[in-house]
Parts: C-alpha cells; structure tokens; sequence
C-alpha cells in the first residue's frame, strides 16, 4: 500500500513533518489513519525550516501579487499560489500533476443589510460557495487530491455530508483516480448527491448518521488499500488555510477585528486558525483575529464540550439539524479547534433552527445566499453582538462556506411556510413570515401578471 514518506535520500527532502497535536511527536511518514503512532492523536503538518530560515513577509505578499498576473495552472489556483506556506510538491515532479480546479479566488462581498440587522457598521462575506463545486472543501481537496496521486494511491475515500464527497468525486475524476463515497441514507441534499454521482464517484448511502459514516471509513482505510480525504487528513487543512491568507491580502494585511465560521467536523475552524497564528509567526500580520465558531442548537459537541468540561474531554451529541452540511455529533477536529479558539480568543456559540433559516434569507436578500450552514455565521454573529463580545465599530468576517444551490429544498420549503410544519419551531417561525417570497402560480395573462406587481409594488 502506497505511504507518505519523506522522498528517498538524493532527493531534496519535504519541506514539512507530520507532528502529533497530543504528545507533538515529530515524524516524517503516517499510517493511513493519520494519527499518531505513539497515542492515537491526529497529526499536524509542520514547517521546522521556518525555524531557521523564515520566510521574508515582503517578498511573499510581493510574489503573490506577482503570481496573480501568471496564466500558468499553479498560479492560477487561488490555493496553490500560496504555495510558499504549504507542503512543497517534489521538486522532481511536473507542475502539471497538481489537480487543480482554479479553486479559491473567492469573493469578499459587503453586507450592509446584515450589518445593520446585526448592529455592526462593518460586516463582510468570505464566499468560499464561489468555488468550482460550489463549496470551501474544494481548497483542501485540490493539496490533499495532488499528495494522494502523487503518493500512488488509486482509490480515495470520505464520510461525508455531501460537500466533501462533491469536491472529493471532483478532484479524483480530474486526477484520473476512482473515488469512493459514504454518506448518510436520507440526510444530504440531493444536489450534493447528484454532484457526487455526476463525477464518477462510487456513492454508498448508508443507513446511518455521518458519525457513522466516518468510522466505518476508519476502520475501511486500515483493511483496503484506499486513502481517505476526510478533514483528518491533515493536507486538506493546509490547502484550507488559504482562505484566509486570501482573505488577509484582498485586506490589504489589515485584519479584521473577528472572524466567524460555522462549526461542523471542525477541520475548517482548524485550518483558519491555523494560518492565521502562521502568518503572525512570520510577520505577515502583527495581531490575530478572533475566530469565533457557530454551531446549530441541535448538533452542539464543541459548545457542550467547552461549557461542560472546559474543553477537556469531548462530549458528543446525537446530532439533529436541517443545516445538514453541519449535522455531525463527534467531531473528530474538536481538540485542534479548542486550541484555536483558545490562541485567538474566540466565543463559541449554538444557533437556533429558526435563527438559522432567518439569517439564510438575510444573506440571500442581499443577493449572496448561502447554505444553511452557513447562515449560522450571521445567526451567531447576532447573538455575539447581543453579548458584546462583538463591538458595534468592531469589523467582522463571516466565512460563508457553501453556495445557495447546494440545497434548494431548504429554500423552497421556507418560501413556501412549509420548512417548520408540524415541528417543535412551527409557532416560533412567525417570525420569518416578511422574509418569505413563495412562488405565484397565476393564469398566463397580462392582467393576472400586473395585478401581481402592483401588489408587490404596496408590500
Ligand atoms: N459548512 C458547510 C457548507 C459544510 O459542508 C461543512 C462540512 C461545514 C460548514 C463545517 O465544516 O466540518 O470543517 O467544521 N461539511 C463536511 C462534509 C462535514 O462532509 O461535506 P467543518
């Protein structure tokens, strides 16, 4: 079965080792769970050369900026044009073998409407749904993809909630690999499972939660000779992380004063997280942002897990939540996000199903839209204001990490009133009645068409 190892002596070692996040072992090859041999712990991807030859911060912003008027593939991936903070590719290996999709390059959007229903003068989106499957797993997927290949392996695997198994199928089919997909029976949208199916990928629906899913895909990668590409695969953090120098430079280096993520496996908090205390170790910014991680009421491991044992011991949930992207009860990037949380001095907060669906439509009325999962950013945003943990003149970052398509049902069901019938929030979500536009079915008349408008014109 294929490995990662360092390269074999005569050529230019790796720049990066793989350290244990529990002991901080230090090792220059993994097994195939990625975890560290010595107490089971999930691994890190670490760069001891920064130690001792620290990249210039000038020269990397100045040859970024440079590499964005290149037409050559690595420069043109939003990703891999930071490839001076990532895991080096071999020096041996040709350019062209990185699996790339043109990923990042996502747009920094204004929210004004948000800000004011929020009580924040300055409010942005990160829009990692802009990416070519329409959600953040693609920046992850494109690094941790290319060292799969790379490393030999013929079949990649995930447990997912469907964004994953859309990036992964994706990422695999341009890579010439075979990709296998598990996802639980019934609880992903249907345009993640179409995008799975639709790229080649071998898609089992299991009958079980994505908890489930994700340890029987444990327990598959020590029995066949398939690579898994889950979040605990520590290459998808490191492309991850690019969000955030992407979003630093189209600051101009300034950061921002919070930024806010929604809470599911937790390697995306992780992976922002990380960069952002990389980046100050090397001079690129001087003072971190706040990382704030929002999670639904209803599938809330990390916030019982801080509120409960201070952080100490994980206590998992049943997870329940129509954001599906996020409903995932034992996290398995819990301990890597406690210490982000912790280093940048973060809050983490739990979202009603209500707030979320509210909060969506927000965005959406301003022309963005996103998942719900999503939407927990600027649902949680609000109760971080109403704390005042976030300042009125205090600037905000929420990370949107899904397009609007990736779940139509949920829209539709909102717009029509039908979203909470028959559940426990039906009588709550009056709320939402002025943020709803259902559809009109009228006759196919000019008089039935105007009258429409004129109403909507008194509205
Ligand atoms: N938002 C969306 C749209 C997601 O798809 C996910 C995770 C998250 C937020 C949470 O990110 O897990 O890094 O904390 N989706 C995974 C999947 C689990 O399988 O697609 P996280």
């Amino acid at each position: 079965m294929p490995a990662f190892s360092s390269p074999a002596p005569g050529v230019q070692s790796a720049n990066f080792r793989f350290r244990c996040i529990g002991c901080g072992d230090l090792s220059d090859s993994t097994s195939q769970d990625f975890r560290c041999a010595h107490c089971g712990d999930l691994l890190e991807i670490t760069y001891p050369q920064w130690k001792k030859a620290k990249p210039n911060a000038e020269t990397l912003k100045a040859a970024w900026s440079e590499r964005r008027l290149s037409q050559i593939p690595v420069d043109l991936s939003g990703v891999w044009r930071f490839r001076d903070l990532l895991p080096a590719l071999d020096p041996t290996l040709d350019e062209a073998q990185i699996i790339t999709l043109r990923e990042g390059n996502t747009p920094l959007y204004a929210l004004p409407q948000s800000a004011r229903s929020a009580g924040v003068s300055h409010l942005f989106a990160k829009h990692q749904g802009m990416n070519p499957t329409g959600s953040f797993k693609d920046c992850g997927m494109t690094v941790a993809a290319t060292f799969a290949l790379r490393a030999g392996f013929r079949w990649v695997a995930c447990a997912s909630t469907g964004n994953t198994s859309a990036s992964m199928a994706a990422y695999a089919a341009r890579g010439g690999m075979r990709s296998l997909v598990l996802v639980p029976e019934g609880k992903i949208s249907w345009s993640k499972l179409s995008q799975a199916l639709d790229y080649g990928a071998v898609t089992c629906q299991l009958r079980t939660d994505f908890d489930g899913c994700l340890r029987l895909l444990q327990e598959l990668v020590r029995r066949a000779p398939v690579h898994q590409l889950n979040s605990i695969n520590p290459f998808r953090l490191e492309g991850q992380k690019t969000l955030a120098l992407e979003l630093l430079e189209q600051l101009d280096w300034n950061p921002p004063d919070h930024i806010i993520v929604p809470g599911g496996n937790l390697g995306n908090s992780s992976a922002i997280g990380k960069a952002f205390v990389e980046m100050r170790e090397l001079g690129l910014i001087s003072r971190l942002p706040k990382l704030s991680v929002i999670q639904a009421e209803g599938a809330n491991a990390l916030v019982r897990t801080l509120r409960e044992t201070g952080g100490q011991r994980l206590v998992s949930v049943q997870a329940e939540t129509r954001a599906t992207a996020i409903r995932i009860g034992n996290p398995a990037s819990w301990k890597k996000a406690a210490h982000v949380l912790e280093a940048t001095g973060g809050a983490c907060e739990q979202v009603s199903e209500v707030e979320i669906a509210q909060a969506k439509a927000e965005i959406g009325a301003e022309g963005i839209g996103c998942e719900p999962a999503s939407a927990v950013t600027l649902a949680g945003l609000k109760k971080l204001v109403k704390q005042k943990f976030v300042k009125p003149d205090e600037s905000v970052v929420l990370v949107l990490t899904g397009n609007l398509l990736k779940d139509p049902d949920f829209t539709i069901e909102f717009h029509r009133g039908e979203l909470f019938k028959g559940s426990a929030d039906e009588n709550a979500s009056a709320v939402l009645d002025p943020l709803r536009r259902a559809p009109i079915v009228l006759d196919a008349t000019l008089d039935a068409v105007i009258r429409t408008l004129e109403q909507a014109e008194k509205s």
